[in-house]
């Protein structure tokens, strides 16, 4: 038998998604089974990313655990869940290797691990954070066992929307009918380089924290909202199959009015829930107030948004009109002027604005209700980090940022 090494490491970074059709409200707490099908948009990760270093070693006493360089708690139950279940998709390969013939696998199953796990951007700003999160948990360690095959069912029951982040591109998360949850997976709809001239644009609002978290929220929308019942049962399905031709035959359009529909109805739903639930706020509604005026200018739907459970707004647009709308949003939320980058991500040609289009879009200027500005496009999937460098884990088993 070879030397086992004492130590074995993998790194991997995931990306952050934002839904088109919203997934709202579940049929199973436990598994993390939707009451209907969702379908997202996955972000680049040069601008927003997890990076997960997953390590075994016979010289670890424990399982831990440190996010963004702080040691945290281990035991929480759905990081637990995605713990064993690759545990016990590794376990079963290596039975169905048959553990004798020298490809099996050279660690314990045994061994306990270290986790590190960081993101390029402040998780206080509300960008998704735990899609991505379990997301690249799960492709983490899926490597550092040796698992393949149905990644997206594990992230699922770490979080509902991370099961989407396990895929680059136009992902959809089919909801199942199975109890057992084997049929709730998600899959690509079109890779990221199908759509080239698709943009991103994220508003940072500046805000108070979240209201209520959407595992939370959306228990409350199942017990409560008829409304919820009906998009979940009468709307959804129709809206799958119209989002995913849309975004196969690149109709922008078409895309950009149905996300600002779904998102509006997913928001309608949080009012429709008892007590209600406001996500959006003030600044939310101005910047609803601002696209619809930018496309009624130009007689077309040239940019759209979509709201999450948090007041931040994103914005779609084609490539050509970038530069525009984000002079428009400077205008309509001068930067606070206090020093830092108001333009982050992907660079943006400069426009001028005709006065006219400042006249009918621009109103109630806000100074400083915006952040800052996250120019991004759509994206790859999870991937390995090839070079050593890159572990968050040192040769000692421990962060190497740790403080
Ligand atoms: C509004 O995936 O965060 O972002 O499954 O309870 O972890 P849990 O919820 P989560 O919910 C995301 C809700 C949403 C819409 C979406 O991403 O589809």
């Amino acid at each position: 038998m070879a030397e086992e090494k004492p130590m074995t490491v993998v790194t991997c970074t995931a990306p952050v998604n934002i839904a088109v059709i919203k997934y709202w409200g579940k049929r199973d707490e436990e598994l993390i089974l939707p009451i209907n099908s969702s379908l997202s948009v996955t972000l680049h990760q040069d601008q927003l990313k997890t990076t997960t270093t997953a390590a075994v070693s016979r010289d670890f006493k424990e399982d831990r655990l440190w996010l963004n360089g702080k040691e945290d708690d281990i035991a929480h139950p759905r990081l637990q869940s995605c713990l064993r279940e690759i545990r016990r998709l590794a376990r079963k390969r290596h039975a169905g290797n048959g553990s004798g013939n020298g490809d099996a696998l050279p660690l314990s199953l045994t061994y306990k691990v270290h986790i590190a796990s960081e993101n390029n951007f402040p998780t206080a700003a509300g960008l998704a954070s735990s899609a991505a999160g379990y997301a690249c948990l799960v492709y983490t360690l899926a490597k550092l066992y040796g698992v393949e095959g149905e990644l997206s069912v594990v992230a699922r029951q770490g979080s509902g929307s991370a099961c989407r982040s396990i895929f680059g591109g136009f992902v959809q998360w089919i909801m199942g009918e199975r109890a057992d949850g084997k049929d709730s997976v998600a899959q690509q709809v079109a890779p990221e380089t199908h759509w080239p001239e698709l943009r991103v644009l994220i508003l940072v609002v500046s805000a108070d924290k979240k209201s209520v978290g959407s595992t939370a929220g959306m228990q409350t929308s199942v017990k409560t909202s008829l409304l919820l019942k009906h998009r979940a049962e009468a709307v959804v399905p129709e809206r799958m199959a119209q989002m995913i031709r849309y975004i196969q035959q690149r109709d922008f359009e078409a895309f950009a009015e149905l996300t600002m529909k779904d998102s509006n109805q997913f928001h309608a739903t949080c009012l429709d829930t008892f007590p209600p639930i406001f996500y959006l706020n003030d600044i939310s509604k101005q910047v609803i107030g601002l696209v619809h005026r930018f496309n009624a200018h130009y007689g077309k739907t040239k940019v759209s948004y979509t709201f999450d459970a948090g007041p931040n707004a994103v914005l779609f647009a084609l490539e050509d009109t970038v530069g525009e709308l984000v002079e428009v949003v400077k205008h309509s939320f001068p930067p606070d002027g206090n020093g830092g980058q108001f333009l982050k991500g992907l660079p943006v040609e400069g426009a001028s604005l005709s006065d006219e289009l400042l006249t009918v879009v621009v109103r109630d200027p806000a100074p400083g209700a915006i952040q800052y500005l996250l120019h991004t496009k759509p994206g790859p999937g999870p991937m390995t980090v090839e070079d050593a460098g890159g572990h968050l884990l040192g040769a000692d088993g421990l962060p190497r940022s740790s403080c």
